[in-house]
């Protein structure tokens, strides 16, 4: 577990591996990661700590805790055959980034990190541009500054098509941003193809299509229905509020799109590559599934906030992944239904957990009260 009491060391140097000047020298590959504590951060670094990688993670400083998802995977840094490092650094911050590079020289480089909430980059266009666009660009000439050639993935969205003008969408279709989030993700789609181009640096766009898990945000729309429908069940809760219940996506699992990731770094080429399902369905559509798996009539409790709506909206996404499938021996694994059902079950648990405590907690105030008198 990450300790909760002493904070990761800026950068926590190995026991394995050599120190030359102020460099630290590996024997297995590095991977660093931004956006660790995310949603795919924390499955692509169980991934690669599987297969035997030294993995860094840059995290941000944060008042309160925030790698729940990766507490799992922690490892004491005092112990000899650690490979899972944390460092502080924010993709707003070249600093932070040129001292990490210059002193890690990773071969692979997950660029995660971002501003990653559409809805959200209505309210805080300015910021999600810096992280989400520029960050991009601060990582790579990180890479530059510190006269290194890792292999570079950039997260790039099925956003990016938008509007679009065909479906299924392919590394061909042309994109049509529909959010302050898409167009900072078009720019750093760009930049990572400028830097192929122009410094012949091994950079790779995965142009992922939604992908959800237990481990999802709980602002997304899959984990806000599975959180509400397992509360709503157990009485923890009575309505659900939600936006548009038309907009269709090709929704996936993230532990597969992890699995996509890494595949581009390792291929013979660098490239650019569609991951999806190739399957859409609506919001209502996902809310049916779950209030249905566990035999609630989601009508009687789901109710429209137009708070929710978006400005503008991306209608309908559908991904077409045979060039993955093709070239990288690529495909999902879990279909809507699974993943719907995974969701609900994990989150069931969660929702018995906390009646169970809430229990307890009315138990122990009961026992205060009579204690007292
Ligand atoms: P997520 O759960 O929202 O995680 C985002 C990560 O970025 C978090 O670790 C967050 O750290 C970190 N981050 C935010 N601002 C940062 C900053 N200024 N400096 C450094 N790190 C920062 O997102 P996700 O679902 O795992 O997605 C991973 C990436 O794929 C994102 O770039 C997202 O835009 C992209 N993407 C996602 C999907 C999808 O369906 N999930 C599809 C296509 C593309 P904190 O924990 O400290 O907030
Ligand atoms: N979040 C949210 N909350 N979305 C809602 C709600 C609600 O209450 N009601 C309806 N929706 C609709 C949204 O309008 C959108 O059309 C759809 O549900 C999916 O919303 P999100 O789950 O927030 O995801 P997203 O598609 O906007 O963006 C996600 O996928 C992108 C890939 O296409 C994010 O993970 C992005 O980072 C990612 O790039």
């Amino acid at each position: 577990m990450v300790s909760k009491t002493t904070p990761p060391q800026k950068l926590v140097m190995l026991e394995r591996g050599t120190m030359v000047g102020n460099r630290h020298v590996h024997m297995a590959k590095t991977a660093l990661i931004s956006g660790i504590t995310g949603q795919d951060g924390s499955f692509l670094a169980e991934l690669l700590l599987d297969k035997g990688y030294e993995v860094y993670g840059i995290i941000r400083r944060s008042s309160s805790f925030n790698t729940d998802r990766i507490d799992h995977l922690y490892q004491d840094p005092h112990e000899k055959d650690t490979r899972l490092h944390l460092v502080y650094g924010d993709l707003n911050d070249s600093s932070s980034l040129n001292t990490i590079l210059r002193q890690i020289h990773p071969d692979e480089i997950y660029n995660l990190g971002a501003q990653s909430h559409v809805r959200v980059s209505f309210d805080i266009p300015e910021y999600t541009g810096e992280v989400t666009g520029l960050g991009t660009v601060r990582l790579l000439e990180a890479v530059r500054e510190a006269g290194i050639r890792p292999r570079f993935y950039q997260a790039s969205s099925s956003e990016l098509y938008g509007k679009a003008i065909e479906t299924p969408q392919t590394e061909k279709t042309p994109f049509h941003p529909r959010s302050p989030y898409a167009c900072a993700k078009a720019y750093a789609y760009y930049i990572t193809l400028n830097y192929r181009e122009s410094y012949g640096m091994f950079a790779c766009n995965g142009i992922l299509f939604n992908h959800e898990s237990e481990r999802r945000g709980e602002t997304f729309v899959s984990r806000k229905i599975t959180r509400a429908a397992t509360r709503i069940k157990l009485g923890l809760q009575d309505k659900l509020y939600m936006g548009n219940l038309d907009a269709q996506r090709d929704w996936g699992y993230a532990r597969d799109y992890v699995e996509a990731m890494w595949l581009m770094l390792n291929a013979d080429r660098a490239d650019d590559y569609v991951i999806a399902t190739g399957e859409t369905h609506s919001v209502r559509e996902f809310i049916e599934g779950a209030f249905g798996h566990l035999d609630l009539d989601w009508q009687e409790y789901v109710e429209i906030d137009p708070k929710y709506f978006r400005p503008a909206e991306v209608d309908f996404l559908r991904g077409d992944a045979s060039k993955a499938r093709r070239e990288l021996g690529w495909e999902p694994t879990v279909s809507f239904d699974q993943l719907v059902k995974l969701m609900v079950d994990h989150d069931l648990l969660l929702a018995q957990q906390e009646a169970e405590a809430s229990e307890m907690n009315h138990v122990a105030v009961a026992v205060t009260r009579w204690g007292s008198i």
